[in-house]
């Protein structure tokens, strides 16, 4: 196809659409509910006011929304943000853009930041391994050449900075950050951040961070980049980009509506390019996203419930204990194929292998061959017998 994009070639197929074809032909065994615990989608109930504020804003569908985001929801973003992370100002106009869903934008803001004819070598992207595929799917398709950070058990998971030769920081254009991480439960902490901005600053690159599991945690709320910025004096967020969603906050994956904030300069950038692919979400949508930002007390009652599954599934499990952040299990297995085939087959169960979530790093090694993630959102109940079904299923 000669008038075909060639850089889609890079990329295999989907996670989800490998974990079909793995299973393709498998019976379950009859008698026993199947438990879903591929995909990471929040099955909670939706916020009582969904539906309220739903109604009365549908005169919105006659409307074309507008891409950045209509101002009422980039302000209701800002103060979430400023709330959140006790930042003194965040400027609805300049610092903020509404997304439809972050799974587009963290594709696309490879498409606004990386700049493929910078100079005689390819720039680099920077993104952990494993990771959440979009971040290599963006990069690839930008033109750019994926540089991965290892998140290995002997580091608590954290993107081991120290594995990037300084050759691919030189041409860095960006890195993405996913803290609390999916799939691993890592949660970044003020001084990975300090390090990770004074290396921006030395080798001139952005840092997009995907936070969409930030109000998922054990402890303590984690620390997000635009508070790390801010700690260290850094109050116009230079170089930093944040995106948040709703779909995992407030359990409502099916709204598509997210934020992305952070520096001016980069947010105009992002906002030209998004002026041009339009991805918008629906007016009465964006009503809907507004009045979820300003209520904290849906959130708190999903993170009871998360939390109780987690405890509930590692008392079934006996090792090992809730990740800092997320609501998945990275379990260590042996062969992450192998035991999903076994889970589905034996016990009903699906689960992803953590392959799927990985790359194979230069010297052919996939950091999550050995291990599967559950997502755990079908409550405590649920989490204690996926537990119980998969300690039959360790290989
Ligand atoms: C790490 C991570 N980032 C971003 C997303 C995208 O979520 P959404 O597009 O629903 O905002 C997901 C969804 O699974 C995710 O796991």
């Amino acid at each position: 196809m000669k008038h075909a994009q060639p850089r889609l070639d890079r990329l295999g197929a989907y996670p989800f659409e490998r974990l079909a074809r793995l299973l393709d032909g498998l019976e379950q065994p009859a008698g026993l509910k199947p438990i879903d615990a591929g995909a990471g989608e929040p099955r909670l109930p939706r916020p009582a006011f969904v539906d309220e504020v739903l109604n009365r804003s549908l005169d919105g569908f006659s409307r074309y929304p507008p891409s950045r985001g209509a101002r009422f929801l980039r302000e209701a973003a800002a103060r979430w943000l400023m709330r959140r992370y006790d930042l003194p100002r965040v400027d609805s106009d300049t610092q903020v853009l509404a997304a439809n869903g972050t799974r587009e934008a963290l594709f696309a803001v490879a498409h606004a930041l990386v700049n493929p004819e910078a100079g005689k070598l390819r720039p680099t992207v920077l993104m952990p391994n494993p990771m959440y595929q979009i971040y290599l799917g963006g990069a690839v398709t930008a033109g750019a050449e994926p540089v991965l950070m290892p998140c290995a058990p002997d580091t608590g998971f954290a993107p081991d900075l120290d594995a990037v030769r300084d050759e691919d920081w030189a041409r860095a254009a960006f890195i993405y950050v996913c803290s609390p991480s999916n799939p691993t439960g890592w949660v970044a902490d003020a001084a990975w951040y300090e390090r990770l901005l004074e290396l921006a600053d030395r080798h001139d690159f952005f840092i997009v961070a995907d936070e969409c599991y930030s109000e998922i945690y054990r402890d303590e709320p984690p620390l997000g980049l635009l508070e790390a910025c801010a700690r260290l004096g850094r109050h116009d967020f230079s170089r930093c980009l944040v995106m948040n969603s709703l779909s995992k906050r407030s359990a409502l994956p099916g709204l598509r509506s997210g934020l992305i904030a952070g520096d001016a300069r980069l947010i105009a950038r992002f906002a030209k390019l998004r002026s041009y692919t339009g991805p918008a979400t629906p007016l009465p949508l964006q009503h809907v996203a507004a009045a979820a930002w300003a209520d904290e007390a849906h959130v708190q009652a999903n993170l009871a419930t998360y939390r109780e599954s987690l405890d509930a599934f590692f008392a079934e499990w006996g090792e090992g204990a809730p990740p800092a952040g997320s609501f998945f299990v990275w379990l260590e297995v042996g062969d992450g194929e192998a035991f999903a085939r076994a889970a589905y087959a034996r016990q009903a169960v699906t689960v992803l292998p953590g392959g799927y979530l990985g790359a194979e790093d230069a010297r052919g090694r996939n950091p999550g061959q050995a291990f599967v993630r559950a997502a755990l959102v079908d409550g405590p109940g649920a989490a204690a017998e996926l537990a119980r079904r998969l300690k039959t299923v360790r290989l």
